[in-house]
């Protein structure tokens, strides 16, 4: 039973938000990855490997004008789409293992305490939610997006090594730059 609520969320989100298509799964792989550079546990990869691909199961209710907007959002478009974490939560909460559905609620804490959706700081935030979110940038930045095109792998891997301590924890940054420097961060495939 359990399976099948998974498969189900994963195709639905799928299906729904067709900018996510395969990202979901690379910042997956990236996400497992960067746990197992840092030993966690066979348990705490398992919750990362599903916390990757839902970490955004929440957008499911955002209006897809406002997903697929070409240009930055207004105030109250950024107000609604911010609160994607806790209705990924609302939703998994009772259906997944209660550390995934924690990863989801707060994958976009940052580790200085100035993300959303409660400003979180350093070990306060769960380790599985700061993986996700070095995961999700890294892939965000370097897949093509309604709003901007691919950028370069090595401007996104700057970019996270700039942002270790504020944005991202330290801890995460060194075992993602480890990955970079032998070539093993999971890239789209361009057409
Ligand atoms: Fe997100």
């Amino acid at each position: 039973m359990k399976e099948l609520s998974d498969e189900f969320l994963i195709s639905v989100m799928e299906d729904v938000i067709e900018d996510l298509h395969g990202h979901v799964h690379r910042v997956s792989n990236l996400a497992v990855d960067l746990g197992r550079g840092i030993h966690l546990g066979d348990d705490d990869l398992d919750r990362l490997a599903l916390a990757g691909v839902l970490h955004d199961v929440g957008k499911i209710h955002m209006d897809p004008g406002i997903l697929g907007k070409p240009g930055p959002l207004d105030e109250a478009e950024r107000d609604l789409m911010e609160r994607h974490p806790e209705l990924g939560f609302a939703m998994t909460r009772n259906r997944l293992d209660p550390k995934i559905a924690e990863a989801i609620l707060y994958h976009h804490e940052r580790f200085d305490g100035r993300g959303y959706p409660f400003g979180l700081a350093g070990d306060a935030i769960p380790i599985l939610s700061r993986i996700v979110l070095v995961a999700d940038a890294f892939d965000a930045m370097t897949s093509k997006r309604a709003y901007q095109p691919a950028l370069p792998v090595d401007f996104a891997v700057h970019e996270i090594r700039k942002h270790a301590g504020t944005q991202f924890d330290p801890q995460v940054v060194d075992i993602f730059l480890e990955l970079a420097a032998v070539d093993a961060l999971p890239l789209e495939k361009t057409a």
